[in-house]
């Protein structure tokens, strides 16, 4: 989830790709940098942090060369530093490269050159792409390139250019995105179209598997095993701001449509048949055999994925797990028994509360390991183990798409603690695996599906946004779906939502329940569905206006409900996943109808760093 931006024409290159930048910088934001073709060398000038410091930098001297490539980075491995900002060069630096993605099989090409003497600068995946070119090059940059990704696998999208060359840029994308703009006697090529808006609306955007060389007078784009391409460009008629948002008309709804990627991306390289492989986790089988107890520490959306990750824990591998808000934690005097392990959740990781919860129970003895979507993030630093999110920079204060990835590093780690300790047989082991794979199409099919999630929910959402308060109920994993849920609808709506599980409701809250009162159930797992089902005939009853989230083949929910997001069926266990899209959407609708400022719901920040 980088930014990238390319140019070859009759200007300095620096300006433009810096410029590029600027309206990139949404995608990532931790580092950047620039190689420009000066004089026959590569000039690169790379900074850590915000891209003013990059801007700095090229104030003070910027390479005058008319050919170049630029990056802003959001981490995915090694730390934001200013060795891992891109762009990459080889150590003669006669190739460098600029990358968005994530290089699946790393470890082993890192391994594979470094026994070869080749010697690395940065930690990141991508350093490993420009020694590959560097290796292939023998006259042809986009020879070298071809080969090079021949031996990578992965999501990338990669942009390459030599000294050897001058005046080339050679381009891959294999599923993260690239564009190419056509100006007047120049050519851009850029991660996304705001980058390209200040120089041209021409654009053509490249498929996966796709190449393209680019020189000044000429642009050949060709399939990577080299059968040519014939495409036409088209004309933007978007705004910069419509274009940062994808077209989308705020960064909330953008980013649950990511949802597809995201869990996809959370998956590249790390699951092989029910193999889990975890980079930054160095605990050995021995410490997952030896568990006693796991702790979930996080606050809002993150400790709503946590109260998931307890239900599927206790449930998949029978260890004890106890989810504990960070703030509460943190003041409490807990008992930290051996051999427990604290997942510590949180998007930003950064957190203070989260931080301090951690702390606590590490300094207890406790291992401890980071679930965030931040490299180099606080938490990361005082962490046994990380795991990272994969979810790319999130914009929108309210968080949906870093909860998914939460959900899908806890499945990962119980897949694979539960297979060293022998609780998940092999077919068991297979079933949640072939499940997990499945998830970014089946979340892909429900957010395109032709009857529409989207439509349901707005048509539903300009009814509750007419309500006072609304009620979401579940059992299981479903009331911890429900959590989130009701957060979603209440953060950005401004409507009074609460969550709480099925059973609870006759204890109290039914009395609230009168003609008309909105009750969302969520009712996904089977072992309890009859429960549920009686909770929703109480309110029923009472008057209830009642909203199910269901599987597709759920042909009882519509007897006992006046509406039903439908989603597709997939293991109990791997339903809060799916469950959540009609929920997101549905608070993203609700927002929308009461006009309300969605991506910065007032009060609110994105991430709580003071108590
Ligand atoms: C809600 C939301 C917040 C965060 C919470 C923790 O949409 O985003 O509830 O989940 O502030 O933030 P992180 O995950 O950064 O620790």
């Amino acid at each position: 989830m980088c930014g990238i931006m390319g140019y070859v024409g009759p200007r300095p290159a620096s300006p433009i790709i810096l410029q590029g930048l600027k309206r990139l910088e949404y995608r990532g934001y931790d580092s950047a940098g620039v190689a420009v073709a000066d004089d026959g060398v590569i000039e690169m000038r790379k900074a850590a942090g915000k891209l003013e410091r990059l801007a700095d930098l090229l104030d003070e001297s910027a390479p005058s060369g008319r050919l170049g490539i630029g990056h802003t980075r959001w981490a995915t491995h090694g730390a934001p530093t200013d060795e891992n900002a891109h762009p990459h060069a080889d150590p003669e630096q006669a190739f460098a490269i600029v990358h968005n993605g994530i290089i699946e099989n790393f470890f082993e090409l890192k391994a594979e050159l470094t026994a070869a003497g080749r010697t690395f600068a940065s930690e990141t995946d991508t350093e490993v792409l420009v020694h590959l070119i560097a290796d292939e090059y023998d006259g042809d940059l986009a020879e070298a390139v071809r080969r090079a990704v021949g031996r990578a696998t992965g999501a990338y999208a990669l942009v390459a250019m030599t000294v050897h060359e001058p005046d080339t840029l050679v381009a891959v994308r294999m599923i993260s995105p690239l564009v190419i703009g056509f100006g007047d006697g120049e050519t851009f090529l850029a991660s996304g179209i705001p980058a390209l808006l200040d120089h041209t609306r021409e654009v053509l955007v490249m498929e996966d598997g796709e190449m393209v060389t680019i020189t000044p007078g000429e642009v050949r784009m060709e399939k990577l095993d080299g059968t040519p391409v014939e495409r036409e460009s088209f004309e933007v008629d978007w705004d910069v701001e419509q274009a940062e948002k994808g077209g989308y008309p705020h960064f909330m709804l953008k980013e649950i449509f990511e949802q597809p990627r995201v869990i996809a991306d959370s998956l590249l390289g790390r699951l092989d048949g029910t193999d889990v492989t975890l980079e930054d986790v160095t605990w050995d089988e021995e410490f997952e055999r030896s568990l006693e107890k796991i702790w979930i520490t996080a606050c809002g959306t993150a400790f709503h994925a946590g109260l998931a990750g307890k239900e599927m824990f206790e449930g998949l591998l029978r260890v004890p797990t106890e989810a504990v808000y960070a703030h509460e934690l943190r003041y409490r005097d807990p008992i930290v028994g051996p051999n427990s392990m604290t997942l510590a959740i949180s998007q930003s990781g950064e957190t203070a509360d989260t931080l301090a919860g951690a702390r606590l129970l590490h300094e207890r003895g406790s291992r401890l390991v980071a679930i965030t979507n931040v490299v180099g993030s606080a938490l990361t630093h005082y962490s046994d183990d990380v795991v990272y999110t994969r979810a790319g920079l999130e914009i929108s204060v309210a968080s949906t798409k870093a909860y998914t990835a939460m959900l899908i590093a806890q499945y990962l780690l119980a897949l694979r603690i539960g297979q060293s300790r022998g609780v998940l047989d092999t077919a068991m082991a297979m079933d949640v695996a072939r499940a997990l794979e499945a998830l970014p199409g089946q979340v892909e099919s429900l957010l395109k599906r032709e009857e529409g999630i989207d439509e349901m929910a707005r048509y539903l959402g300009a009814q509750l946004a007419e309500k006072d308060d609304i009620y979401f109920i579940g059992r299981g994993l479903d009331y911890a779906v429900a959590t989130e849920g009701s957060l979603k609808l209440k953060e950005i709506s401004y409507l009074h939502s609460e969550a709480m599980p099925a059973g609870e409701l006759k204890h109290g809250t039914l009395a609230l329940i009168t003609e008309g009162t909105p009750v969302i159930v969520v009712n996904t797992q089977q072992h309890v569905y009859d429960k549920t089902v009686s909770a929703l005939q109480e309110v029923k009853a009472r008057g209830a206006s009642v909203i199910a989230v269901a599987y597709d083949d759920d042909t009882e929910i519509e007897h006992y409900t006046d509406h039903v997001l439908r989603i597709p069926r997939t293991m109990d266990l791997l339903s809060p996943a799916l469950s959540i899209v009609p929920l997101q959407l549905l608070a993203y609708h609700v927002a929308d109808t009461r006009g309300l400022e969605i991506d910065q719901p007032r009060n609110l920040a994105k991430s709580v760093t003071v108590e």
